[in-house]
């Protein structure tokens, strides 16, 4: 029998994704198995979610940085990750940048959800710097992670308008639920191995 494919996901927050992707798994839509959900906030809303289903769901203390796991923490969450012998990693509104020994232990196997249009818009409230901007389409970007912030290979993207009525707030809701779509899809083709990355191109089998 084949060995199931082993999802860990990172969360610092409400877990909407993660619940989209937990319900895609459920539901036979993604052929994997979620192995644990990590979080560097306690009370995090997304560790609630994964308790509710049954998920294993740990806080690790990030440390003292407010930006990136500290050396401790990021070795604890590397330990986690690898006691738990998982294939993917899926970050999923995991506020805090990995750095080096992260990336090397899981080089090409962790993907982020951003919430815009990459590359436009890296870094913190895309869907504001969005309506700052005066763009007339925003969206949402699933992409491989790697050194940079918000910068690794795009394996997907869907867009949405911006409405002149638009308030960031109005516009992240409609980018929140263009992500529900997306983020599934995405891991469903990791998971079912129909991806390859050819340099900065990644290529989606056809099925
Ligand atoms: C999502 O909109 C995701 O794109 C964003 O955080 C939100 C998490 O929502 N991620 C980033 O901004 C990463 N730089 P959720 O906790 O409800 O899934």
């Amino acid at each position: 029998m084949n060995t199931p494919f082993r999802i860990g996901v990172l969360g610092s927050g409400k877990g909407s994704n993660f619940v989209a992707i937990a319900d895609a798994v459920a539901a036979g839509k993604i052929p994997a198995e979620i192995a644990i959900v990590l979080s560097d906030v306690e009370n995090a809303g997304i560790l609630a979610h994964a308790r509710e289903r049954k998920i294993p769901a740990q806080f690790i203390a990030p440390g003292q940085f407010r930006t990136k796991l500290d050396e401790d923490a990021e070795r604890a969450f590397v330990a986690v990750l690898q006691n738990t012998q998982v294939d993917l990693i899926v970050l999923a509104g995991f506020m805090r940048v990995l750095k080096g020994d992260f990336l090397r232990a899981f080089a090409g196997r962790i993907v982020n959800i951003h919430p815009s249009l990459l590359p436009c818009f890296p870094g913190l409230q895309s869907w504001k710097q969005a309506i700052d901007h005066g763009v007339k389409v925003a969206g949402c970007t699933v992409h491989f992670v790697d050194a940079g912030v918000d910068s690794g290979a795009i394996i997907g993207q869907a867009a949405v308008p911006v409405l002149d009525d638009d308030t960031p707030e109005t516009l992240h809701q409609r980018i929140h639920a263009a992500e529900h779509e997306l983020y599934p899809r995405c891991v469903a083709a990791l998971a079912r191995k129909e991806i390859s990355v050819v340099g900065r191109r990644v290529v989606w089998k056809k099925v």
